[in-house]
């Protein structure tokens, strides 16, 4: 057991206290009809998904051997909602990739002294592979910004509609670049660069790639594609600063989606990686005040026609921290993102997934694995193949949140979600609750207990960070179901020990 997570499915009906007697109960409201606030439709891929290209290999295996283990855990995520993540190949290594015709799978090219992956090189191989993921999924066009030459991003964006089956379905979307508020005086002017040069630039590179490309593919861009956190070492390209700059001013106009990424805490150096810890992270007040810098981006993106996305986002940024995104407690913190996410409108989310990059900082905690072998980032859902430094292929106990995630969205592509305030008595730092609206009236609730109990802590331990629930305000009819999502503590490991399997059944 552990600190609960339930979804509960009404047909409506009488509901009982969720918990023992003994306990006291909390009465949880739940508004009966959604409020004017209420999310828009919930897409069916809101818990998408990012991979940095240069270990797309690993997680994808190639067009001719796809990586099964890898396919069978997006299914098992495909079949509970109507559509597949959407998968963006994307992150610092996709500013440093080429295209080459003669080339095969993604493959990196290393500095052997460092240890830093300096190029990623892949032919039509890459994107034959994107015909290998469940029906359905649709994948976005990674472009490589960084280098400043747009013969290198034209050439990728050719061989995309070369090469990719069924591309009017297939790509979503282009990206031009990743986090180029970031860029390094290699890569750009720092004395000129910001939204006004980016805007520039970016609208220059797009007319040209478009010139290349067949006209339904035209105004399907993303944007942006930096960071939300205000810090020193970024010229931070809002949303807002692009729109006001005038990158969505063509008729008609291109971008399909501004997307933002957001980590909120970082290993990049030691003294950032000591604050990424778990009382700090695992906690709902600020999990939403930081999400809650979305929503002007949301407004901002909404009243211009188009849609804002977080195309790659995790809780600790350069690869994870060992004991705290591994661990069972990293699968509740990525459903209250999401779904914070999602109530505020953000169209989806794209949790990253790669391995550690030496490039980013000569300091942080993270290392790759020996010889060139990836050490694959321990926020990851799952490792997809043995490797040295994490040992066998396996899912991380995350995996199951976004088994979660796809349930609570559900199938009927007409579901709206809201954000319920905690029960009187309850701390909002450590209790998050949502409703999901279908026809009108509430179908699902999903609550995390963020009070956190770990496996050494025993009984008394368990009882001590347990919380009674009163739903029976509900409407009630016919039947409902609930749902936990427990492993014996937050600090688990072992994603065997996991468990989503339905608790009681009230008929
Ligand atoms: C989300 O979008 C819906 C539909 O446009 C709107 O009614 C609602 O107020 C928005 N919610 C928030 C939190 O912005
Ligand atoms: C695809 O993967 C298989 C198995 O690892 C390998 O034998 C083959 O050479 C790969 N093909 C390409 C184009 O990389
Ligand atoms: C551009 O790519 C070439 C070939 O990989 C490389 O030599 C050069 O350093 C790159 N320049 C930048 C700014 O990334
Ligand atoms: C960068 O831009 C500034 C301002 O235009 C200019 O003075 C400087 O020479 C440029 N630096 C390089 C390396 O081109
Ligand atoms: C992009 O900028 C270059 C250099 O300023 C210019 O030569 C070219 O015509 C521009 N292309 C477009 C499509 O605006
Ligand atoms: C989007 O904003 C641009 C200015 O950046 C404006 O020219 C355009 O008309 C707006 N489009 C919509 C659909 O609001
Ligand atoms: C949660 O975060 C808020 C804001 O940073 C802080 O005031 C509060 O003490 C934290 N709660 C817990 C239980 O750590
Ligand atoms: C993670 O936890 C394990 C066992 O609880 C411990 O042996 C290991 O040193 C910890 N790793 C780090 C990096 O703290
Ligand atoms: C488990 O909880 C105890 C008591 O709060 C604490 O001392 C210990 O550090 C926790 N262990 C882990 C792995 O979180």
């Amino acid at each position: 057991m552990h600190s609960l997570c339930l979804v509960l499915n009404l047909l409506p009906l009488a509901l009982p206290a969720l918990a023992s007697a003994a306990q006291p109960q909390h009465v949880l409201h739940i508004p009966p009809t959604p409020p004017p606030h209420a999310s828009r439709p919930l897409s069916p891929a809101l818990a998408s998904l990012s991979v940095d290209p240069a270990f797309w290999a690993e997680f994808w295996g190639n067009a001719t051997h796809p990586n099964l283990f890898s396919m069978r855990l997006l299914r098992n995520i495909a079949q509970r909602t109507t559509a597949p993540p959407i998968i963006r190949p994307g992150g610092v290594t996709q500013d440093s990739s080429r295209f080459l015709a003669s080339a095969g799978a993604p493959e990196r090219t290393t500095d052997p002294a460092t240890g830093a992956i300096y190029r990623t090189t892949y032919g039509p191989d890459f994107y034959r592979s994107f015909g290998n993921f469940p029906e359905g999924t649709r994948v976005t066009v990674p472009l490589n910004f960084g280098n400043d030459s747009v013969e290198v991003a034209r050439a990728q964006a050719a061989g995309a509609v070369r090469w990719v089956e069924g591309w009017a379905e297939r790509v979503w979307a282009f990206e031009l670049g990743n986090e180029a508020g970031n860029y390094k005086a290699t890569q750009r002017n720092l004395s000129t660069w910001g939204p006004a040069a980016y805007v520039a630039e970016w609208k220059n590179w797009t007319s040209t790639i478009n010139a290349v490309l067949p006209p339904p593919l035209r105004t399907r861009w993303w944007a942006g594609s930096d960071g939300i956190t205000p810090a020193a070492v970024t010229v931070a390209l809002q949303t807002e600063d692009l729109l006001a700059r005038g990158i969505d001013d063509q008729t008609p106009p291109i971008v399909r989606e501004f997307s933002q990424h957001m980590y909120a805490y970082s290993a990049c150096k030691p003294a950032s990686a000591a604050l990424a810890t778990v009382p700090n992270i695992h906690n709902h007040t600020d999990i939403t005040a930081f999400v809650g810098l979305l929503a002007p981006k949301v407004a901002a993106a909404r009243g211009n026609g188009s849609d804002l996305v977080v195309g790659e986002f995790n809780s600790v940024s350069c690869s994870g921290k060992e004991n705290v995104t591994d661990i069972f407690g990293q699968a509740l913190w990525v459903i209250d993102t999401t779904l914070y996410a999602a109530s505020l409108n953000v169209s989806r989310v794209h949790l990253h997934q790669g391995a550690t990059l030496v490039s980013q900082s000569n300091s942080q905690i993270n290392v790759p694995g020996a010889n060139g072998t990836p050490g694959f980032s321990t926020y990851n859902l799952w490792y997809p193949v043995d490797s040295p430094l994490r040992g066998r292929r396996r899912a991380n106990p995350s995996y199951v949140s976004q088994l979660f995630l796809a349930e609570t969205v559900g199938k009927s592509g007409t579901s709206r979600l809201v954000e319920l305030s905690p029960p009187e008595g309850v701390s909002p730092d450590l209790f998050a609750a949502y409703a999901v609206y279908d026809g009108g009236a509430p179908v699902r609730i999903a609550v995390i207990n963020w009070q956190t109990f770990n496996s050494t802590m025993g009984e008394a331990g368990v009882r001590a960070t347990s919380l009674g629930l009163d739903i029976s305000g509900l409407v009630q009819k016919k039947k409902a179901t609930l749902k936990r999502l427990t492993a014996p503590g937050s600090d688990e490991k072992n994603a065997d020990y996991v468990r989503w399997a339905v608790l009681v059944l009230y008929l």
